[in-house]
């Protein structure tokens, strides 16, 4: 509610610190998702006064802020020098990954457009596609494993996905599925450097070259990794080329708010050539207003995190990035294998980057007798101060718990090693989460789209969730509920919930 007199600002950030109270902290290393610590707080301290700093100035138009453009300069270079580019190389600085996928997708889009391959010939003309998702549109080859921001893409902007399965046992996309998969209709192939659910790399060089071959571009997603691989590699860790220097590859993505330990809203997009990256701006003088021309979705958009972006790269240069690489590798290393030494779970693949994915033993969760439910372990974790990130099964890849190592993990690697074969023996003891009879069956057969709220909030209810915005601490059964329904189902459900937490 709009107060009817103006508020103190004491109040209002005593009011916010209350709010905050409940929500998982972003510092300190217990929670192995969603947040990036160096453990330096001097240096997020430099990025929230440059992000300050830069807040007012709208991005709307450079020509109105050069600052701006001194900055975009300065960032989008530092990462394509560190990613087989140069300071020629073009870029955009994005608000993040999703944005800067956006972009990629709807470059190769309007590229294809351009070509002629959709029949009529001309840029941004879809006539000869037949709807959306029609017979002569355009197709986007995706690994199983690749990032819902593709899909995301895909569905704003009238592209079909193909998808294209991973090893079982690598994680990897395979290199035959993709050249199956490759058409005439196709815009692009993405590979992920590395993919988040398993923190492996795609076999980069061999997918572009063949994308090249069909004259494809290649999208490399590096949005996790681009950040990180690098100064991993110069750690000592064995790590295959990704980067924009391999032949094939015609754009590449690198999150800064990832492993550049910027604050949210940084992200740099990356094409191999200024003609590619044009067709992913827009522009527009239909209408009587001031003239538009975007490089991103956004228009209005503050320059606080190009500033938060910027600060953090200079405030921990090189060396500073060397040395998070240095205690993440060591990190990681002491965390697979102090994983691998507790009974009844398992790392999946070889994890090239520090993105860990623990899975039970004998799959689950805990389908098995004996299986260890690894929702009921993220639940004891929890219990236990820790955030372990749930991923449900898919496409054959069994339900596993998400650690993201960051630099500030070397530090309490061994406490949280402990937590998790803690929390593995209690849920071993507890036994798997009891999904309620028929429930799943019950919810994959009801049309989601046309229950009522009330009716909606009553099946939430039925799984222990309540949709007053408090999240719930206990998410096993949500979880395992969730897990044994198809994609599709699984989607409406959140998109319900969604709605349900916001009304
Ligand atoms: C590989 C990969 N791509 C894309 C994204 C999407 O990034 P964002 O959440 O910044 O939109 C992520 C996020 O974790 C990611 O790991």
């Amino acid at each position: 509610m709009l107060p009817e007199y103006g508020r103190p600002v004491h109040e209002l950030l005593a009011e916010l610190a209350e709010l905050k109270a409940g929500d998982l902290p972003v510092r300190g290393g217990k929670v192995t998702a969603y947040v990036y610590d160096t453990g330096r707080p001097e240096i997020h301290d430099a990025a929230h006064r440059a992000y300050a700093e830069m807040l007012e100035v709208n991005m709307l138009d450079p020509t109105a802020f050069p600052s701006m453009i001194a900055l975009e300069r300065q960032v989008v270079g530092a990462v394509a020098g560190l990613l087989g580019g140069d300071g020629g190389t073009p870029g955009i600085f994005t608000s993040g990954g999703t944005e800067s996928i956006m972009l990629a997708v709807k470059a190769a889009r309007d590229h294809w457009r351009a070509a002629g391959r959709s029949g009529s010939g001309a840029p941004g003309d879809a006539a000869g596609e037949t709807g959306e998702n029609g017979a002569r549109g355009p197709q986007m080859v995706l690994p199983v494993t690749a990032h819902p921001a593709f899909h995301k893409a895909a569905h704003y902007l009238g592209v079909e996905v193909v998808p294209v399965p991973v090893d079982p046992v690598t994680f990897r996309v395979s290199v035959p599925a993709v050249e199956a998969a490759i058409g005439d209709r196709t815009v692009l192939v993405v590979v992920s450097a590395p993919s988040y659910p398993q923190g492996v790399v795609d076999p980069v060089a061999e997918v572009a070259a063949l994308a090249s071959s069909r004259g494809v571009p290649c999208h490399v997603d590096a949005c996790v990794g681009g950040w990180l691989l690098p100064w991993l590699r110069e750690a000592g860790a064995e790590i295959p080329a990704f980067d924009l220097s391999v032949p094939g590859v015609t754009s590449l993505s690198c999150d800064l708010h990832k492993f550049g330990y910027a604050p949210k809203g940084a992200s740099v997009l990356l094409f191999k050539d200024a003609a590619l990256r044009r067709r992913a701006y827009f522009a527009s003088a239909a209408w009587p207003g001031y003239t538009i021309i975007n490089a991103t979705v956004q228009s209005s958009r503050s320059a606080g995190p190009l500033g938060g972006a910027w600060a953090t790269l200079q405030s921990l240069g090189r060396d500073g990035y060397l040395e998070l690489g240095r205690t993440t590798l060591e990190a990681t290393r002491r965390l697979v294998e102090g994983v691998a030494a507790i009974p009844g779970l398992r790392v999946l693949g070889r994890p090239e980057s520090s993105l860990v994915a623990i899975a039970a033993e004998q799959d689950g969760p805990g389908g098995t007798d004996g299986a260890i439910d690894v929702f009921v372990l993220a639940d004891e974790a929890r219990r236990r101060g820790w955030f372990l990130q749930p991923q449900l099964s898919y496409a054959g890849i069994p339900a596993n718990l998400h650690i993201t190592v960051t630099g500030v993990t070397l530090h309490g690697v061994e406490a949280m090693l402990e937590v998790i074969a803690e929390s593995a023996e209690a849920a071993r003891k507890a036994g798997p989460a009891v999904v309620p009879d028929g429930l799943p069956e019950l919810i994959a057969s009801v049309d989601l789209e046309a229950l009522d709220d009330a009716t909606f909030t009553e099946l939430a209810a039925s799984v222990g969730i309540s949709l007053d915005g408090g999240g719930p601490k206990e998410m096993a059964v949500v979880n395992a509920v969730l897990d044994a329904l198809p994609a599709a189902v699984r989607e409406t459900v959140l998109v319900r919930f969604l709605s349900g937490i916001y009304s």
